[in-house]
């Protein structure tokens, strides 16, 4: 079976879509629209294909990401007060919950974001996860090791639930293809960038890796048009 981003072009690329129950990585500089890939695929999911979803963020806040969804036709805000989509400033949850934790603002380890994810898909019943990002809770933890032992305990244990993820983590600058730990539990690597072909500024698109199903390997050039991302899956870049 396979998830469909109902992102234009995107799942020509693949067949079909995400292979369900996988975990996904989209990499990028910042400004690569990630983001904006993520709330793509959460709003379409549920407003195309009927799937709850989850979006939690731990970078912006609810506003102002229902403010920039806004400009792309997506309203989040009808889903207030619903289980259908569930767009979460974590930041936020965390004073809610009163974690023990003296940390800075959006700043949690992975148990914690593990505990509130289990907790409400079982609740709404979301088959759509986002976390943004996946970089922000590398920040809880000063020993890397520790980090890599609990990323991969999380990734394990979001796997027996039945709900397809992406990961959202930063490059630390266009044209880097070190993903960090991320990569090794990850099922899929997308990465978004931006580059000047021949005089003419692209943002492209490239599918790394893509475990359970064929896909392709070449970069696309993608638009942001008003209605969001737009992959030409024909056109390829070199
Ligand atoms: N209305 C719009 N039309 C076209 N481009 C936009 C619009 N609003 C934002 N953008 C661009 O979309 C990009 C996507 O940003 P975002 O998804 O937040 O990137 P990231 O999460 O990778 O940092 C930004 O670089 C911004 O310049
Ligand atoms: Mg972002």
């Amino acid at each position: 079976m396979s998830v469909k981003t109902g992102i234009p072009g995107m799942d020509e690329l693949t067949d079909g879509g995400f292979p369900e129950g996988t975990i996904n990585l989209i990499s990028g500089p910042a400004g690569s629209a990630k983001t904006l890939f993520g709330l793509q695929y959460i709003y379409k999911g549920f407003m195309e294909y009927g799937e709850k979803g989850l979006f939690l963020s731990l970078e912006e806040s609810r506003d102002n990401l229902t403010r920039a969804s806004k400009s792309f036709g997506m309203d989040f805000d009808q889903f207030k007060g619903t289980n259908d989509i569930q767009l979460i400033d974590f930041g936020e949850i965390r004073k809610e919950i009163e974690l023990q934790e003296d940390i800075d603002y959006g700043i949690v380890s992975l148990r914690n974001l593990l505990d509130f994810i289990l907790q409400t898909i079982k609740e709404t019943g979301a088959k759509r996860l986002l976390i943004d990002s996946i970089s922000a809770v590398g920040l809880y933890y000063s020993d890397i090791d520790e980090f890599r032992r609990e990323l991969f305990r999380f990734c394990r244990i979001l796997k027996d639930h039945d709900i397809t993820t992406i990961l959202i983590t930063e490059a630390s600058q266009s044209g880097d293809t070190r993903f960090g730990i991320e990569q090794f539990i990850s099922d899929s690597i997308i990465v978004l960038d931006y580059e000047n072909v021949e005089g003419e500024y692209r943002r492209t698109l490239t599918i790394y890796k893509m475990r359970f199903t064929r896909h392709d390997p070449y970069k696309h050039p993608f638009l942001i048009t008003k209605q969001g991302i737009e992959i030409d899956h024909v056109e390829t870049i070199y």
